[in-house]
């Protein structure tokens, strides 16, 4: 009797054993063939814990449940603000249908160790969330661009190659977001499967202030060629295009170049589905540089269903010729007499230059920069907002002589040095700061930058055309 117990004993502790060989050997595979582990050493990863909170009921997925199938990663870029961080993710995690859909890894840029507390207590408490982390690149001469564009690089490297995921929604820890945010990005992913001329899905409007929407219309959806960021998906197709080439430092404005951009455009929502928290976010990168046109836009409390929206709604041909017919029919304005504007119409300004472009947008109050050629929200140089309750089209000459040339419009990459000039211009020659003729490469106004010491000033302007 003793004999065989013991020898029944034994024969498990033999077949655990297997078991145990067989598991080490399995892990060792793993490790072997996971594409990258010279990056991980440099990094610590911690896996989604199983133990947690939700329980562990629905292992097995059945395979026609279509809410439990993979929609996206969301990759939650994060570095050193620990309350921006809970709140972001709380969101992200109050909204997020189901942990099957969408696996949430948050990539931490350094340390910080009120981060990783907070990073690590969602990975804790929530299934399918991951928390990585990347050594963080030294900071030159007070210049946080080179440190954030090394971490999105890296991280999108993980999303892709490292998890393999072929779609990607990247958002910041200073974002708030809407309560359809994942409806509209669930639906964004058929759009951008289905349209080779839409490079990314973004949840921002550059121009989403509160007068300049029409609050009523949370369905209406644009296409926008000035990449928007904040809140945006894109694919493995487009990751595997880019993260060979993607720059050291400035990565956004990188986007929005022809070479990168390649005509390619994004869709941008009527009402954003994430705004800047801007208790939070403390003064962000460009120095609060953009603080008086972010705290404008809120995240959406529309509640849209995206799902019931034809995805052939921003497909291009459909797209295009409806917007040709609304230039066409839309009644033109005259700035000096907007009264009697009426809600049935749609109107149209002309823009002959960047002057012309740059009076309309001080106007309206959008945003005045431009990058690549571009003026934020732009698609072929129309700009659409509203006013007085009207939906208004600022648009190029060409397309306003011919709205059928929509898509022969070719922005200017000059115009990016014409609008610094003309910003220049804003600040020292219509302020009487200096009273001679205004051109930054003359030698008068150079030698009044120099006694005045502001040298350097004028340097960091960057190059100018005077216009
Ligand atoms: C985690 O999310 C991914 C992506 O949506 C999904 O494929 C995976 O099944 C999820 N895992 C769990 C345990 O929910
Ligand atoms: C964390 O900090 C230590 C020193 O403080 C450093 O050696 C290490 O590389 C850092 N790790 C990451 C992921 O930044
Ligand atoms: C302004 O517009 C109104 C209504 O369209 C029109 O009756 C009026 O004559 C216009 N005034 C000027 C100065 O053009």
């Amino acid at each position: 009797m003793k004999r065989v117990l013991r020898r029944s004993a034994s024969k498990h502790a033999s077949t655990l054993f297997k078991i145990i060989c067989i598991l080490v050997l399995c892990s060792f595979i793993i490790y072997l063939k996971s594409e990258d582990h010279d990056l991980q050493k440099n990094t610590a990863i911690h896996a989604p814990r199983s133990n947690s909170r939700e329980d562990e009921d629905d292992i097995l997925i059945p395979a026609d449940n279509k809410d439990q199938q993979f929609v996206a990663a969301v990759l939650v870029f994060c570095a050193t603000r620990p309350d921006a961080l809970r709140n972001h993710l709380s969101q992200i995690l109050a909204q997020r249908p189901s942990h099957f859909q969408y696996h949430i890894i948050v990539s931490q840029d350094g340390n910080k160790t009120a981060v990783t507390q907070v990073a690590q207590k969602f990975v804790k408490d929530y299934k399918n969330v991951s928390h990585i982390q990347h050594e963080k690149t030294e900071i030159k001469k007070r210049n946080n661009y080179p440190a954030i564009s090394a971490h999105y690089k890296w991280a999108l490297d993980k999303a892709f190659k490292g998890f393999r995921y072929d779609h990607v929604i990247v958002t910041e820890d200073d974002l708030d977001i809407g309560n359809d945010f994942f409806s509209y990005f669930r639906w964004g992913k058929q759009v951008l499967n289905s349209d080779d001329t839409i490079w990314c899905v973004s949840a921002w409007n550059d121009n989403g202030g509160g007068p300049l929407i029409d609050s009523t219309r949370g369905d209406l959806i644009w296409r926008t060629d000035f990449f928007p960021g904040l809140g945006w998906m894109l694919t493995k197709k487009l990751w595997n295009e880019l993260s060979p080439g993607f720059p050291v430092a400035y990565w956004d404005d990188w986007m929005r170049k022809p070479e990168v951009r390649k005509s390619r455009s994004c869709i941008r929502p009527e009402i954003s589905r994430t705004s800047h928290n801007m208790k939070l976010a403390g003064k962000g990168s460009s120095g609060g540089m953009f603080k008086d046109y972010l705290s404008k836009i809120s995240a959406s409390s529309a509640n849209i269903d995206f799902s019931l929206l034809p995805v052939t709604l921003v497909q291009k041909s459909i797209y295009d010729k409806r917007l040709i017919e609304q230039i066409e029919n839309a009644r033109p304005i005259d700035l000096q007499n907007t009264t009697g504007m009426e809600k049935t119409y749609n109107y149209k300004i002309v823009y002959k230059n960047i002057r012309d472009w740059h009076r309309l947008a001080a106007h309206f109050k959008l945003m005045t920069d431009i990058r690549g050629g571009m003026q934020r929200t732009a698609y072929y140089g129309v700009v659409t907002l509203m006013f007085q309750n009207c939906r208004v089209f600022l648009v190029p000459e060409s397309t306003y002589r011919n709205p059928s040339q929509l898509t022969s419009y070719v922005y200017d990459s000059e115009w990016d040095k014409q609008n610094r000039f003309i910003e220049f211009e804003a600040y020292y020659c219509k302020t009487k700061k200096y009273a001679g003729k205004c051109d930054p490469h003359s030698p008068e106004m150079i030698a009044f930058f120099k006694k005045k010491g502001w040298k350097k000033r004028l340097d960091d302007w960057g190059e100018m055309l005077v216009v």
